[in-house]
C-alpha cells in the first residue's frame, strides 16, 4: 500500500430541508453525542434501550467483553440476561402504541401494476399465523430456519415469525445456485426450508422451487435430511389464492404465469398458504435472551468456505434501529426505500428490521432497475412519494450510463436523503447521484459497513455531516475506526492501511456458526486488540476515511463480496484444469469484476468454448452473480520460491500493465512475458 494523496474536494454542506428537521442538526451536536457513545457506552446506549419493549432488565453487566486474542478467546455480550422479542418490538410495538394502520410495507412488483401493501397491523396478523405453522411443523427455539425467497412482503413475514419463536433464520440470496444453497443446508443441518414457487427477475423466470428440489436431493446424498418445505404461492395460478394485502384485479403484468411447471414431493412439500389457513392468529412472543442468536447470514470467506455469521437480539436491535433512525434522519411520515434484497445483509438490518424497529412505512421491490427501462428507480420514487432512498453504487454507475432523461421525466422532489452501500462510491458517480437525482436538495449518505457489523460503522449524518464526495466520512456511535500499518502502527494523515476497530458497538457479529476459532483467526489475530474490516482506506487532514476496498483475497462485483479461492475451486473443478489464479480487475459499472487465470491439465488445451464452459460452471457452483468476466490460459503462474501464487502481479498483467514491480522473489520469471501474449485484447 503506498501513500496516497487524494485531491481536495469541496465540501457540500448537508441541505437545509435536511438539517431542519435532523435529530442531529450540527457537527458539534454529533461530536458531543459520539463523544458520550465512546468513552460510556454503557450510559449510551443504556438511554437508547429505553425505547424498546424488555421483558425483564439485564442480569449482568450491560457491556462485557475481550477485543484482544492474547487476553483469551474474543468475545462479545451486550446487556446479558434481559429478556426481550425482537419481532414484537418491531411489529407488536406499534399496533399497541395505535399505529397498527399505518403502512408498514408496500410492495411493488416486477411489472409496474402488480403492487400490493399491507400495515403493521396486518403484518402483526400474518407473522402470528406464521409463526404457529412454524411451530406446528416442530420448529423451536434454537433451530435453524432456511430462508430462499423471493422479494415479496411474506419474506419479511418469514424473518419476523422465526424471530417471534427464537428459530435462528439463515436466508440464502434466491440467485444462489444448487451448489452453494445445498452447502448452507448442510453445515448447521437445516431440517426446515421457506421458499417460493418462483419469481420473475426482470424478463427472467426464476424456479425457485425446481432449485430447491435439487439442493434437498444432493443434501440426502451427503446424509442430511430435509424434513418440510413450505411453499409460497407467489407465481402459480389458483382461484381461491386471494391475499388480503393484494389488489389481484390489478396484475397486468406477467403474474400469474401458468408455464411455470413445480414438483411436488409430499408430506415433505405444504403450501404455505393452507398453512396459514388453518392457524391461529394468535402467538404470544418467546421472551429470549439478549444474548440469544437472531440469525446467521453466510458470507465469503477468504479461504474459500463461506462463514455463517452469528448476530444475536439485543445488540443488533438496538444497532439496526438506532442507525437507520440516525443515519436516514427517520421522520414519521418518511416513506422509505431501500432496493437491497433481503438476502443480503442490508435486506436484513434496511429493509427490515431497522425500519420496523422504528415504525416506518417501507417499499419492498420484486425487480430490476433496468425493467421494463431504466427509468424505474424514479418512476417508483415518484409514485410513493420516497423520501429516504437507499440502494448501490453499481445501480448508480449502470442508471448513469443510460442518461439523465429517465429520470428527470420523473417528479423526484420528495427526496430528502438518498443513500450508498456496498462497495466504494466513485466521486463521478456520487455527484451525479448528488446532482442530478437528488437535484441537489437531498443528502447523500455513503454508508460504510458489512455484514459482520450488523449496521453502518462509517457514516455522514445526513442533517449534520459537511459530505466530500468518495468519503463515507465519520464514525457512527460507539465505533472507533484506527488505520493501521502492516506493523500495527497506527499511520497518519493522508496515509493508506488497514481500517481496524478498537472497541465493541451493540451491532458486531458474535461468531462464526459453528467455528468460534475462525472468528477469531479472521477478524481479531491479524492486530491484537482489534476489530479487522479486511478493508483498506485511510484518514485525510480533516480526519474524513476514505475507504479505498478490500485488501484480503476478496473481490467486491456489484456490491457482492466474492471469495477469489472459491471461484479458483470452481474452475479447478473442471476436468481439464489443474490451476486456477483469480484477481480483480476493474470494471466502470461493477467496481470490481473477476479475472481468472487458468492452467490446463497436461494432455488438454486451452479453446474459447472452454472459457465458455468455465463461466457455465462458476454460474453453476456458486451463482449467476459470480460469473467472470476474463478467463485466460496460463501454461505457468508467476510463484515465489516457496510456491505462494504473485497475485500482485497477476493484477497487474490483468490490466496490462508492464509495470509489475519487485520480482526478485519470483521463481520464474519467465512465466510473466508468456501471459502478457496471452492476454485477450478484450480485457
Ligand atoms: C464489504 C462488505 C454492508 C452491506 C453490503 C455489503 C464493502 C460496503 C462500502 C462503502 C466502500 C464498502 C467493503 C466491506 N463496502 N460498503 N460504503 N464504501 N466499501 O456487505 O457483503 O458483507 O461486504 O463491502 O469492502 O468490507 P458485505
Amino acid at each position: 500500500m503506498a501513500d496516497n494523496h487524494h485531491p481536495s474536494p469541496v465540501l457540500i454542506p448537508p441541505p437545509s430541508q435536511v438539517q431542519n428537521e435532523a435529530h442531529v442538526k450540527s457537527m458539534d451536536q454529533y461530536r458531543e453525542m459520539y463523544k458520550k457513545s465512546v468513552e460510556d457506552p454503557v450510559g449510551f446506549w443504556g438511554d437508547i434501550a429505553k425505547a424498546f419493549h424488555w421483558e425483564s432488565g439485564p442480569t449482568g453487566k450491560f457491556l462485557e467483553y475481550n477485543f484482544d486474542v492474547r487476553n483469551g478467546p474474543i468475545f462479545i455480550k451486550w446487556m446479558q440476561g434481559a429478556k426481550t422479542n425482537v419481532c414484537y418490538n418491531a411489529v407488536d410495538r406499534h399496533v399497541k402504541s395505535g399505529n397498527g394502520s399505518k403502512i408498514a410495507f408496500y410492495w411493488e412488483g416486477n411489472d409496474p401494476g402488480d403492487c400490493g401493501k399491507v400495515t403493521f397491523s396486518e403484518l402483526q396478523d400474518k407473522v402470528c399465523r406464521f409463526a404457529n405453522v412454524l411451530k406446528s411443523l416442530g420448529v423451536q427455539k434454537g433451530d435453524r430456519v432456511a430462508i430462499y425467497m423471493p422479494m415479496i412482503i411474506d419474506i419479511t413475514v418469514a424473518l419476523l415469525a422465526c424471530a417471534r419463536i427464537g428459530a435462528v433464520h439463515s436466508i440464502v440470496f434466491a440467485g444462489f445456485s444448487v451448489d452453494s444453497l445445498t452447502e448452507r443446508l448442510i453445515e448447521p443441518k437445516i431440517r426446515f426450508i421457506l421458499t417460493s414457487d418462483g419469481v420473475w427477475r426482470g424478463s427472467k423466470l426464476l424456479n425457485l422451487k425446481a432449485i430447491v428440489d435439487s439442493a434437498v436431493d444432493k443434501c440426502k446424498e451427503q446424509g442430511h435430511v430435509v424434513d418440510h418445505v413450505v411453499v409460497c404461492r407467489h407465481l402459480l395460478p389458483e382461484e381461491e389464492y386471494v391475499v388480503n394485502d393484494r389488489d389481484v384485479e390489478e396484475r397486468p403484468g406477467q403474474r400469474p404465469s401458468p408455464q411455470l411447471k413445480i414438483e411436488w414431493h409430499a408430506p415433505r412439500d405444504k403450501w404455505w398458504h393452507e398453512l396459514v389457513a388453518a392457524a391461529s392468529p394468535d402467538c404470544p412472543p418467546v421472551w429470549l435472551d439478549a444474548e440469544d442468536p437472531l440469525f446467521m447470514l453466510y458470507t465469503s470467506g477468504s479461504t474459500g468456505k463461506p462463514k455463517g455469521v452469528l448476530h444475536t437480539q439485543a445488540g443488533y436491535m438496538l444497532y439496526s434501529a438506532t442507525t437507520f433512525k440516525y443515519d436516514f434522519d427517520f421522520q414519521p411520515d418518511d416513506v422509505y426505500w431501500c432496493t437491497a434484497d433481503v438476502g443480503w445483509i442490508t435486506g436484513h438490518t434496511y429493509v427490515t428490521y431497522g425500519p420496523l424497529l422504528n415504525g416506518a412505512t417501507g417499499v419492498i421491490f420484486e425487480g430490476v432497475p433496468t425493467y421494463p427501462d431504466a427509468g424505474r428507480f424514479w418512476a417508483i420514487i415518484e409514485k410513493y412519494r420516497v423520501s429516504k432512498f437507499y440502494t448501490a453504487p453499481t445501480a448508480i454507475r449502470t442508471l448513469m450510463g443510460f442518461g439523465d432523461d429517465f429520470v428527470t421525466k420523473y417528479d423526484r422532489s420528495s427526496l430528502k436523503v438518498i443513500a450508498t452501500v456496498g462497495e466504494p462510491i466513485n466521486p463521478e458517480a456520487w455527484l451525479w447521484y448528488y446532482n442530478v437525482v437528488g437535484n441537489k436538495q437531498a443528502a447523500v449518505v455513503d454508508t460504510f459497513w458489512q455484514t459482520e457489523t450488523g449496521g453502518h460503522v462509517i457514516t455522514p449524518f445526513p442533517g449534520a455531516t459537511p459530505t466530500k464526495p468518495g468519503s463515507a466520512t465519520f464514525p457512527f456511535f460507539g465505533v472507533v475506526p484506527i488505520i493501521l500499518n502492516e506493523e500495527g502502527k497506527e499511520v497518519g494523515v493522508d496515509v493508506e492501511g488497514y481500517i481496524v476497530f478498537s472497541q465493541p458497538w451493540p451491532g458486531v457479529m458474535r461468531t462464526v456458526y459453528g467455528d468460534h476459532q475462525r472468528f477469531e483467526t479472521t477478524y481479531f489475530k491479524k492486530f491484537p486488540g482489534y476489530y479487522t474490516t479486511g478493508d483498506g482506506g485511510y484518514k485525510d487532514k480533516d480526519g474524513y476515511i476514505w475507504v479505498t476496498g478490500r485488501i484480503d483475497d476478496m473481490v467486491n462485483v456489484s456490491g457482492h463480496l466474492l471469495s477469489t479461492a472459491e471461484i479458483e475451486s470452481a474452475l479447478v473443478e473442471h476436468p481439464t484444469v489443474t490451476e486456477a489464479a483469480v484477481v480483480s480487475h476493474p470494471h466502470s459499472i461493477k467496481g470490481e469484476c473477476t479475472y481468472c487465470f487458468v492452467t490446463m491439465k497436461n494432455g488438454s488445451t486451452y479453446s474459447p468454448e472452454l472459457a465458455v464452459e468455465l463461466i457455465k460452471q462458476v454460474r453453476e457452483k456458486i451463482g449467476p452473480f459470480a460469473q467472470p468476466d476474463f478467463i485466460q490460459e496460463a501454461p505457468g503462474l508467476p510463484k515465489t520460491r516457496s510456491g505462494k501464487i504473485m497475485r500482485r502481479v497477476l493484477r497487474k498483467i490483468a490490466i496490462g500493465d508492464r509495470n509489475i514491480g519487485d520480482v526478485t522473489t519470483m521463481a520464474d520469471e519467465s512465466v510473466v512475458d508468456i501471459l502478457f501474449k496471452l492476454r485477450p485484447d478484450t480485457a
